[in-house]
């Protein structure tokens, strides 16, 4: 579980105890949580783990199978929470998240309203954001998807920091016990266009709000919806540009011309030289990079505006 101290403050300056969620890092992309189970064991190609031997581990220890085989057991992170978390629909990733968190300007003590729930991808996140005395309250219609997110809230550690409430946010709009509360609000629905009133309603004064939709004329029609009681209305599309870097070894007879590498000299480091035909030749280590063959491409739009001064 994600450890609060009595003022609610997310810390893993501690030891990893019995019922504490974990994340078994093999590598970048294989992960997976575990709940801490004195007696139980997590089996992988690695070999066998007692979850016995990780109890009284600081968060990020490396440890041992009976093989000698090892994983490191990570603190579970909103951003690899979001990594690792059963998806039931459609989630935000890190990218889109962080820069929600930014734009609508979400600091420790922050009332946020959130639609729908979802996975709780976005929410974990605004969680940790509003910690430790802020709130956010997430409202989605399936009550199936509310009660898993609020059992997933509970494992991490975050149930005392986000209210789940079933309800119907495009037919009904947000509970009116919030009018004017709120510091942001964030919808990620099929028709926000038909919150977008109700949302308005719930902000404070310059509050802020987003709408996250994969289609541009979802944007179109909360756009519209937005001109009439906010301002400094902006979309975004945010994507991610990450590398592949592979190192490796190469001859070189010294003709590098056209050779890309040629002429950046601090990429490589000679370590061994001798002749062929008649031509210096040398071994040379290499690094290469190059932007990954699988970039996630659009998720979605993000649009933003700040609601209008009376
Ligand atoms: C794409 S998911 C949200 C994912 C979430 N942002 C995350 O990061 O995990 C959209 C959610 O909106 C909910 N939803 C759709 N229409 C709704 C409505 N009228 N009122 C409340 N929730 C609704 C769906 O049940 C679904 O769980």
């Amino acid at each position: 579980m994600l450890p609060m101290d009595p003022t609610k403050k997310i810390s893993f300056q501690r030891l990893i105890s019995e019922g504490d969620l974990v994340i078994v890092y093999e590598r970048h992309d294989h992960m997976k949580a575990v709940k801490v189970c004195c007696g139980s064991v997590l089996q992988n190609r690695f070999g066998v783990f007692q979850h016995t031997d990780w109890i009284g581990k600081p968060f990020g220890s490396k440890v041992l199978s009976n093989k000698g085989g090892f994983v490191y057991l990570l603190a579970p992170t909103p951003e690899l929470w979001t990594l690792v978390l059963s998806h039931r629909t459609q989630i935000l990733y890190i990218v889109d998240i962080s820069f929600v968190i930014s734009y609508l300007e979400i600091v420790p003590g922050c009332l946020i309203l959130e639609s729908g729930t979802g996975s709780g991808s976005l929410t974990t996140s605004l969680a940790r954001a509003v910690a430790p005395y802020g709130h956010v309250y997430t409202f989605d219609f399936h009550e199936q998807r509310a009660a898993l997110a609020r059992e997933d809230f509970e494992k991490t550690g975050l149930s005392s920091l986000i209210t789940v409430e079933v309800r119907d946010i495009q037919g009904g709009g947000f509970p009116e016990n919030f009018c004017g509360l709120a510091d942001s609000v964030f919808l990620d629905l099929p028709q926000p266009w038909l919150a977008i009133p109700s949302a308005g309603k719930m902000l404070k004064q310059d509050g802020v709000l987003c709408s996250f939709s994969p289609c541009i004329e979802q944007v179109q029609r909360s756009c519209e919806s937005l001109r009439t009681n906010f301002t400094d209305i902006r979309t975004f599309e945010v994507l991610l540009r990450s590398y592949e870097v592979q190192e490796g070894r190469r001859e070189c007879t010294g003709d590098d011309e056209g050779d890309p590498l040629g002429s950046l000299p601090c990429k490589r480091k000679q370590c061994s030289s001798g002749r062929s035909n008649g031509k210096e030749k040398s071994d040379v280590h290499t690094v290469m990079v190059r932007p990954c063959s699988e970039a996630r491409g659009h998720t979605g739009y993000l649009t933003f505006a700040r609601l209008k001064c009376l």
